[in-house]
């Protein structure tokens, strides 16, 4: 597929980072086909990444992802999933390369400024969760 979904998270949201992020998802190639600043309920928070619902870290997670406002946004690009998640970078910032987005502006492993879908059927049930009909360009 050619699409994947994104959230800039609420660490980054606080810290300023959203037009520096969007900046260089748009450099690298992507383009916008849905975007909103919307906020996530502890309820809907489970159920994004109720796929970690058994993890010690998952009340953790998801009292940070409700905390604040994110942005939610569908990409378009070739090969979109692997090429966002090359991007943001690994999931701890302490293992993420050199020029992606979580080295620059991630603070730790939970507080990672950004999300991106890992395959494209998650991508689309992600963008689903979030974009109805209207809401998107194409
Ligand atoms: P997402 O793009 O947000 O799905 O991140 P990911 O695919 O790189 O990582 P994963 O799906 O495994 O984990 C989802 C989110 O849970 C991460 O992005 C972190 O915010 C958080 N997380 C993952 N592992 C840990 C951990 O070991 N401790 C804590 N506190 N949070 C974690
Ligand atoms: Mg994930």
């Amino acid at each position: 597929s050619n699409r994947t979904f994104t959230m800039i998270k609420p660490d980054a949201m606080e810290n300023g980072h959203a037009g520096a992020i969007l900046d260089r998802i748009t450099k690298a190639g992507f383009k916008l086909v849905a975007m909103k600043l919307t906020r996530l309920s502890k309820e809907k928070a489970g159920e994004f990444y109720a796929v970690h619902k058994d993890k010690p870290f998952f009340q953790d997670l998801v009292n940070f992802m409700s905390r604040g406002p994110i942005i939610a946004a569908i990409l378009e690009k070739e090969n979109a999933v692997a090429d966002f998640r090359e991007l943001i970078g690994a999931t701890n910032p302490a293992n993420a390369a050199e020029g992606t987005i979580r080295k620059t502006f991630a603070k730790s492993i939970e507080e990672n400024a950004i999300h991106g879908s890992d395959s494209d059927e998650n991508a689309k049930i992600e963008g689903d969760f979030f974009f109805n009909h209207f809401e998107r360009v194409g």
